[in-house]
């Protein structure tokens, strides 16, 4: 075991400095449980690494295990079949949830205030309250609510969720947190049946002075076959690209951007005067705006570093997030990083030297049941 983390803190290292130029974010990669489970796994595959044996088989034997291997091919075909039909289930279910998340929104932007049924809930501590204590308690809180002004529904939800999950935490930037308050909720929808398999995360916002958009979205393509050329790699639906949208900030308010002052001399004269420049400006929002990930699948090392970390949270607002943000919201999902060890060891074999194509493997929602 000590051995393991040994050789598991030095691939951390090396991991880090192969990205040097996206550290932060190769930081952020890190601390996901899925990614380190992967590369731990990818760690123990090497002791069963092919070693010359299949050469050393008499030929008739690997003619046979060739056909084997042609039939393995048709398996993964048949596996992608399974996935258009879990994709097809989420869909079916995705409706069944909405009516709650609708509900959990109005509640959170106080178009709706939940009756006392509804706000009903034994917490394991209050049991072993006294009355005595309960009364007390009961008029300290209402002595605090009188002393601030009525808060409408539950004020910056979304934004708390952010701040207490590092994934989302990291993006966020100073100037991002008055925006985000405003930000209502945030929806997930699933391609159409027949089209291809994708899934857009919108982020509802109420009218605001930063922009004029009420709604800011990001689309995930996914793709759920073998690749021709690599078929026993297919592991489930893969994230091949996303898109952002445009937003339209009102004057002054865009945040991704900076001006700068710089100097210029004049090369005839030799004057110098001060010119001022906008530069991109690190921000939250820098997430409707992804790199296109190009026909041919290349792209430099930054790119790939962001969007490798892009379809790591676009997943997991979609899997995690979207399903149980109160739970982040009140810091009870927040998880210990080895309880997710194990199941998730399986996952995303690709991220462990960067992936070639953007693919990103999907975990399904039941897998985790
Ligand atoms: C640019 O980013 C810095 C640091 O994150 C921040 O203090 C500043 O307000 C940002 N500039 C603009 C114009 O938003
Ligand atoms: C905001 O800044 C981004 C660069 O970060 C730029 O591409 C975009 O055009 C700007 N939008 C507006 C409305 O100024």
């Amino acid at each position: 075991h000590l051995l393991k983390e040994l050789i598991f803190s030095a691939h951390r290292f090396l991991f880090t400095v192969c990205f040097s130029s996206a550290r932060q974010l190769t930081v952020q990669m890190m601390q996901n449980p899925q990614i380190l489970a992967a590369l731990q796994e990818r760690l123990d595959g090497l002791n069963g690494s092919p070693s010359g044996y299949m050469e050393s088989l008499p030929k008739v034997v690997k003619r046979r295990v060739n056909a084997l291997k042609n039939l393995q091919v048709k398996c993964a075909h048949i596996e992608a079949k399974f996935y258009e039909e879990v994709h097809e289930l989420e869909r079916k279910y995705a409706a069944l949830y909405q009516p709650l998340f609708d509900k959990r929104s109005d509640i959170v932007k106080a178009a709706y205030e939940p009756t006392d049924e509804e706000c009903e809930w034994k917490a394991d501590e209050e049991e072993e309250l006294t009355d005595e204590m309960k009364e007390k308690a009961k008029l300290e809180e209402e002595k605090k609510d009188e002393e601030k002004e009525d808060p409408k529904g539950i004020p910056e939800f979304w934004l708390t969720v952010f701040k207490n999950v590092d994934l989302l935490s990291d993006m966020l930037q100073e100037h991002d947190e008055p925006i985000l308050k405003h930000l209502q909720d945030i929806k997930v929808k699933f391609s159409d049946p027949g089209q291809p398999m994708s899934f857009t995360l919108e982020f509802q916002f109420e009218p605001n002075d930063f922009f004029t958009n009420t709604v800011l979205t990001k689309t995930y393509k996914m793709r759920s076959e073998p690749d021709e050329n690599d078929p026993f790699s297919f592991d489930g639906p893969e994230i091949m690209s996303c898109t952002g949208c445009t937003i339209e900030w009102t004057k002054g308010k865009n945040v991704t951007l900076k001006t700068i002052k710089k100097k210029q001399k004049h090369k005839g004269r030799g004057t110098v005067r001060t010119v001022t420049k906008t530069v991109p400006n690190d921000s939250f929002f820098n997430f409707f705006t992804p790199p296109e990930v190009p026909e041919n699948g290349e792209l430099d090392e930054d790119s790939e570093a962001i969007l490798a970390a892009d379809f790591e949270i676009g997943h997991f607002i979609r899997e995690r997030i979207v399903p149980r943000a109160v739970l982040y919201f009140t810091g009870e999902a927040i998880e210990d990083d080895d309880d997710d060890y194990d199941e998730e060891g399986e996952e995303a074999d690709d991220e462990v030297k960067p992936p070639k194509n953007y693919h990103r493997p999907l975990k399904l929602t039941f897998w985790k049941l």
